[in-house]
């Protein structure tokens, strides 16, 4: 079923919770609606996927259609000794879903356990938390392409998955409304407790079970980043930069204490923005209705009434300010419109 709003706000459906609205929204619960919807005669002109709205900036009125999917079904397709295969609609919240596995004792998802938004999203910028990403659980993505007007499926490894990218964020990007998405779980235990403080946070809870490590990410989680009822965000505001692994050896002979990951081509690393924006000066930096959060300076906040663009202009400084002290251009991970 379709639902259709007509110059609607927009402050309730974005978690940075700026007030700005949109021409047409278009909510659809059922994937063949979208054949409906995209009808040749019909199409829309301009469009974008709104999911929970917790990773995208508006920063003026949008004068398309959002198209936002609320259906929440999950399907368990295959169900054996050492998986479980399942089907999600793209509605359902993200943490529902992390939810619903522990509950189920399948192992998987428990690290990104409370990352705010919708399943639909997830692949698009394959989301991650403490040393976890969809990607290590996504088996396929259905989605409606809107070129083709037709529905298709994509395998794991078409999807192109990378740090907070995929095919969505590229070839298909403007193209593809995903429609659910399949997930495979492991009925045998395996903690993933590499990360951070998540081993200690874990261990203070017991054993390694399921519900302890998706306690322990909660808690953490909860620890640092501010609560978007509260404070107006949307989670990292830039990505972390990747760089030559030559670059960052010389930095870190420079800073001793500075974050350094592995990525998976061995010539190059991954900094820290967090850290990167902290050292130069910014955490709980504020400029009026707008900061950068005191306890994690990846994130950007509201205080009130921001406007899209006062959040740009905070980023931009953010992101001189770190250029100045490190010559490293930090790039925003959220969506801007
Ligand atoms: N750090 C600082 N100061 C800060 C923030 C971080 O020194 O203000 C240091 C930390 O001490 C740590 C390092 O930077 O040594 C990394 O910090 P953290 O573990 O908090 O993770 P992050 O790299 O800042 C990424 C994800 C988060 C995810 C965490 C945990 C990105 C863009 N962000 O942040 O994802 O929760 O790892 O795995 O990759 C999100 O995408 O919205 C998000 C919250």
């Amino acid at each position: 079923m379709i639902t259709e709003y007509f110059e609607h706000p927009l402050r309730e459906r974005n978690s940075f919770h700026v007030e700005e609205s949109a021409a047409r929204i278009v909510e659809f619960d059922d994937k063949a609606d979208l054949d409906t919807l995209f009808d040749k005669d019909n199409t829309p002109e301009k469009w974008y996927v709104l999911g929970g709205g917790n990773n995208i900036l508006f920063t003026q009125h949008y004068d398309g259609t959002l198209i936002h999917p609320t259906g929440k079904k999950t399907k368990v397709l295959s169900d054996d000794s050492s998986a479980l295969l399942v089907e999600v609609e793209a509605g359902m919240d993200w943490d529902e879903f992390v939810c619903w596995c522990v509950e189920r004792g399948v192992w998987g998802a428990e690290n990104l356990s409370l990352i705010p938004g919708t399943v639909g999203a997830a692949p698009v910028q394959n989301i991650g938390a403490y040393g976890a990403e969809a990607k290590d659980i996504i088996h396929a993505v259905h989605y409606f392409d809107t070129q083709l007007r037709e529905h298709r499926t994509l395998t794991n490894k078409e999807c192109r998955f990378a740090y907070r990218d995929s095919i969505f964020k590229q070839e298909l990007r403007g193209r593809a409304i995903i429609t659910s998405v399949e997930f495979c779980l492991s009925k045998t235990p395996q903690p993933n407790l590499g990360y951070g403080d998540l081993i200690r946070e874990t261990e203070a809870r017991g054993e390694a079970s399921l519900q302890n490590i998706r306690d322990a990410v909660c808690a953490i989680r909860q620890g640092k980043l501010p609560d978007t009822a509260v404070l107006g965000n949307a989670g990292s505001f830039f990505k972390n930069p990747i760089i030559p692994r030559e670059d960052a050896e010389q930095m870190q002979a420079q800073y001793e204490n500075m974050p350094i990951y592995p990525t998976a081509d061995d010539n190059k690393r991954k900094l820290a923005a967090g850290w990167l924006i902290d050292q130069a000066g910014m955490k709980g930096y504020r400029n009026g209705n707008v900061g950068v959060h005191d306890r994690q300076a990846l994130v950007l906040v509201n205080y009130g009434d921001a406007t899209g663009c006062e959040v740009i202009n905070l980023s931009k400084e953010v992101q001189l300010r770190v250029k100045e002290k490190f010559g490293i251009a930090i790039e925003p991970e959220v969506n801007i419109l």
